[in-house]
């Protein structure tokens, strides 16, 4: 299977450079967990999956708990405020600790880009990104990928060739983002980012898309579009971030819109605008939603959406890579 490999142990950190067959060997071992609806046996009895959360996660903590638990692996959580992490412990000592303790395989979320890379190199076992920063979030990226193939018929061959795809909103801080970019384009798809300069800079181009500022002279061209929510506690006066009960605080303006409303105006997939999408075109979204923000509940709802499809096809997706993974056998 795919990835990034050090020389003992492989590890599932990015898709930006994965060769076109790794992902379609990925995209295919997730088809056959789908198609068996996750009854592939239990290959990792006798094994523990150790959760590093040390940002907020509903998802992808629980999406990777349940494929774990349904390959038969043992499941532990470490979150942020609960780590020595917060005594002053490095991630590192952290990661070795635990791998000291005998664990199987790290599923790791923080919010410095390259934290996942950083533990891969000193630990012996494999680590699996679950969102690093801004740089990516590997699996998210496989499964929205997969929830399209599955869509628009092509789990023959992963192709998506024809297809075009936007990704709307706050592009820049969205490690699902780059992951969707890295994963789409190099299937074939043309994708394209939407959202004002701050929001999507034109610099997001060298990544393989297009980018453009005007969601309306597009929007009826494309086959998927991939709402994102504006990542409120990344910002300067958009919410306290690290857990804490204002953590991502919506009725917080970041300094990187003039107005939520404003926003609405011009990104928002309303109802309204829903009405202007293709016919067969579908909505898609990796949550957590602002409601009523980047997207209107009726469509959230509504016919076009697959989005609790992609949570779905998560847990197929992440058993196929554990199973993978930790089930690899070691190179010498
Ligand atoms: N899509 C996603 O990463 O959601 P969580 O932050 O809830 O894990």
């Amino acid at each position: 299977m795919a990835i990034d490999a050090t020389p003992r142990v492989q590890h599932l950190l990015g898709l930006q450079g994965m060769a076109p067959s790794d992902l379609r060997s990925l995209l295919s071992a997730a088809h056959e967990v789908a198609t068996a609806r996750g009854n592939v046996g239990t290959p990792l009895a006798g094994t523990v999956v150790a959760n590093l959360f040390f940002e907020d996660s509903t998802r992808t903590r629980l999406s990777f708990s349940v494929a774990a638990k349904r390959l038969g692996a043992d499941v532990i959580d470490l979150l942020g405020g609960n780590s020595s992490v917060s005594k002053g412990e490095t991630l590192i000592d952290t990661a070795r600790n635990i791998e000291a303790m005998g664990v199987s395989a790290f599923v790791v979320r923080a919010r410095q880009s390259g934290s996942s890379a950083l533990i891969a190199r000193h630990v012996n076992v494999p680590v699996l990104n679950a969102g690093d920063g801004r740089h990516e979030h590997p699996t998210q990226g496989l499964l929205d990928i997969y929830t399209l193939c599955e869509h628009f018929n092509r789990s023959k061959n992963f192709d998506l060739s024809g297809l075009r795809i936007a990704i709307v909103g706050d592009v820049n801080a969205s490690r699902v983002a780059r992951s969707n970019i890295a994963g789409m384009t190099t299937l074939g798809a043309e994708v394209t980012c939407i959202g004002s300069p701050a929001l999507a800079p034109r610099s997001l181009e060298t990544l393989g898309c297009r980018v453009t500022d005007d969601l309306d002279s597009v929007l009826a061209t494309m086959d998927a579009v991939m709402m994102l929510r504006i990542q409120f506690e990344r910002y300067d006066g958009g919410g306290g971030g690290g857990g804490g009960k204002d953590a991502g605080a919506p009725d917080k303006k970041p300094n990187v819109i003039a107005s939520v409303r404003e926003y609405r105006a011009r990104y928002a997939l309303t109802a309204e605008r829903e009405q202007r999408m293709k016919q067969g075109a579908v909505v898609m979204h990796p949550g957590p939603i602002n409601r009523g923000i980047e997207l209107d509940a009726e469509v959230a709802d509504g016919p076009r959406s697959l989005i609790l499809k992609q949570v779905t096809n998560g847990v197929y997706v992440r058993m196929a890579a554990l199973r993978g993974l930790v089930g690899a056998p070691r190179r010498a």
